[in-house]
């Protein structure tokens, strides 16, 4: 302390410093980082050295100061009170105090009741103090607190040899202060860490360039399911916790430590205990000043990754099912006259699409009237064959002494009749697609000749020696239970798996009724059109009657009461007659069962055949047709009758 003010007059001199008090003020004071500690030391030696009755020590607190502590002495004991309080004028001469903090120079009143510039501040008079001291703590020119003593028995206590030590003992108290400030500022620093650290929120690591871990949280740990002995022996190196292909990553970010002091955070993959991996972000800092030791947050990214990867695997999925129900969509209504969204109907589709560029061989089933020759156009467009014959043959309609020159040619006479060579049907469809339809109806030497040319592509034809090869793709379709009658033996078992490579179902329309008013909008459509008329609409009732019947003759059937209604219609409103739908709809019989009785012969067939033509006056299709009455497709019938030569006029006008 270089200056201060004296006030008062006549003191002793006796300003020889004592050694050994040097050393125990400066020891009590020095060596105090914990402020409370530090207080206590203080405000002791300030009192036991400096003959003081009373002391206060003042710090300063945000823009003000306040009393940290205060000393008062009863016969040889000291008691040190911390108080942190405000400061009143009831504490001490405030006129003193606002003094050294202005001038930072120390004031000092050996006879505070005598003359002198303070002799009228309130407290003086009050207190009748006799010595005043009021020191400030000065770090640089920095006030780091203010001692302020007071006797208020005796003038000059504060002797230059008090003086003396009292000013060593500021000086020292100054940097301790200054040191314990730092200290709990620095504390307090730590403990912000340390709470970040201990929050367990993110894991935390220290470790050395080169390669050991020093210390690491709670998260860390459990991120990677290590012991912490297992890290901080040194038995698991940084480098150990990282995916071989991580490594090179790595040593960029080391690099990147050492010039910079900071790794910006990146993602990277760490091993855990058992091998398995953990996504982090991790980001890292220098934290020693030989540039050494660095301090590394470690963000879990599994969480994430994991919800990343549904998010993917969701968007994924919908781009499939996008996909998935496009190609479905595309299915049902680019393949021209297949109408329906039924999930039965999709599959079928589906199939369709799957098979269809192959040169498989495709077996089809369903009832009469669902579909089948449809689905097989379908199959033929879609596939190489396309721009090829597609040749359809119903097995069914064929007089069977012909249907082996029908199918596979004949030479010139070959038989009675064969006036000249005839190519087969397989001969027609070389290169493109064979249709037969009704295949179950087939007579077992015909069924051998096709098991031929489904093994071999090749046979003869009728009368002729020569064998025809033939690039043909075989389709099939029944609407028996071809499987019962292999297995029964009334269809050569061979042929059948021969036959059925790929089987697509159609299945019936009471089985798929959402595809009803679809089918229903577009027959409507295309008969109105057809006939020049306009029906926007349908009838509530007529489509609850539509959906509740059991279309017995599926699709065909539907067709057959559309286009009555559409006729019969004036107005612009779709509705059909009750009366038209058979009130029990009875499953159909087999088509050619019907026509052909147990012992059937042509005739008999011939015979039932005609008089259903007579009762339905010679009309074939339509519900009122023969084919319908017989529970047969009308192509079945039309067939059989030209097979027969019925001539069908004859029955007209009966
Ligand atoms: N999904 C459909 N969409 C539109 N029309 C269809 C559909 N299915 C069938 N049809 C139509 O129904 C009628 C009967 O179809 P198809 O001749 O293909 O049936 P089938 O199963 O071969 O019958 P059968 O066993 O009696 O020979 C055809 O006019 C056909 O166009
Ligand atoms: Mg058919």
């Amino acid at each position: 302390m270089k200056a201060s003010a004296l006030f008062g007059a006549g003191w002793e001199d006796d300003s020889h410093l004592d050694l050994a008090t040097v050393i125990k003020v400066s020891e009590a004071v020095s060596g105090e980082i914990v402020l409370e500690k530090l207080i206590d030391a203080l405000m002791r030696a300030a009192i036991e050295h400096a003959g003081a009755e009373r002391g206060l020590l003042i710090l300063p607190r945000g823009d003000d100061y306040r009393i940290e502590a205060e000393a008062t002495t009863s016969g040889d004991t000291v008691n040190v009170v911390l108080r942190q309080a405000g400061i009143t004028d009831a504490d001490l001469p405030s006129t003193v105090f606002q003094q050294v903090l202005r001038t930072k120079e120390s004031v000092l009143l050996h006879d505070a009741s005598g003359q002198n510039p303070f002799a009228a501040d309130e407290y003086v008079r009050g207190h009748h103090a006799q010595s005043v001291l009021c020191l400030p703590l000065l770090k640089q020119i920095r006030i780091v607190g203010v001692l302020y003593l007071e006797n208020s028995l005796t003038p000059h206590v504060f002797t230059p040899a008090r003086m003396a030590i009292l000013r060593l003992l500021a000086s020292q108290a100054a940097t301790s202060l200054e040191n314990t400030r730092l200290y709990g500022d620095l504390q307090e620093r730590e403990a912000r860490v340390r709470r970040l650290v201990d929050s367990n929120i993110v894991g935390v690591l220290i470790w050395d360039l080169d390669g050991r871990i020093l210390e690491a949280n709670d998260a860390f740990l459990d991120m990677l399911q290590y012991r912490r002995e297992d890290l901080v022996s040194g038995g698991v190196r940084w480098t150990d916790l990282t995916p071989a292909e991580s490594r090179e990553r790595d040593e960029r970010a080391t690099a990147d430590l050492k010039s910079t002091g900071t790794v910006r955070p990146y993602e990277k993959e760490f091993l855990r205990k058992d091998g398995s991996r953990v996504p982090v972000l991790i980001g890292a800092a220098l934290c020693d000043a030989r540039g050494n030791e660095s301090v590394a947050f470690a963000l879990d990214l599994s969480q994430q990754k994991h919800a990343d990867a549904e998010v993917r695997a969701l968007k994924d999925r919908l781009y499939r099912e996008n996909l998935a129900l496009r190609d479905e969509v595309k299915e049902c209504f680019t393949f021209e006259e297949i109408v329906g969204s039924s999930p039965t109907l999709k599959t079928a589709c589906s199939r369709i699409r799957r098979v269809a560029p192959t040169d498989s061989t495709v077996f089809i089933s369903g009832e009469t009237g669902t579909g089948k020759e449809l689905i097989a156009r379908a199959v033929h467009t879609r596939s190489q064959r396309a721009g090829r014959a597609f040749v359809s043959v119903n097995c069914a309609a064929l007089a069977p002494t012909l249907i082996s020159s029908e199918l596979f040619g004949h030479e010139r006479g070959a038989f009675t009749g064969a006036t000249q060579r005839r190519l087969g049907r397989f001969e027609l469809a070389d290169g493109g697609t064979i249709f037969l339809d009704e295949v179950g109806e087939l007579l077992p030497e015909t069924q051998v000749a096709l098991l031929r040319v489904l093994q071999e592509r090749e046979f003869e034809r009728v009368g002729g020696a020569q064998t025809i090869r033939v690039d043909v793709r075989v389709i099939t379709a029944t609407n028996r239970d071809l499987g019962a009658a292999a297995a029964n033996g009334s269809f050569r078992q061979d042929l059948f798996y021969r036959l059925n490579v790929f089987p697509i179902e159609v299945p019936p329309l009471r089985e798929r009724q959402e595809d009803i008013l679809l089918l229903v909008e577009y027959y409507v459509h295309r008969y109105a059109t057809r006939m020049g008329k306009s029906i926007r609409s349908i009838d509530k009732k007529t489509l609850n009657l539509l959906q509740a019947y059991a279309w017995p003759g599926n699709i065909r059937e539907l067709q057959n009461v559309i286009e009555r209604s559409v006729i019969l219609s004036s107005g612009e409103v779709f509705a059909i007659d009750e009366s038209w739908l058979p009130k029990q709809s009875v499953r159909l019989r087999p088509p050619v069962a019907a026509l052909t009785p147990a012992q059937g012969t042509p005739r008999s067939e011939r015979e039932t055949i005609e008089a259903m033509l007579a009762e339905c006056r010679g009309r074939v299709g339509g519900s009122s047709g023969a084919a319908s009455k017989l529970g047969v497709p009308p192509s079945t019938l039309d067939h059989r009758i030209k097979a027969l030569n019925i001539s069908k006029a004859q029955f007209k006008f009966r």
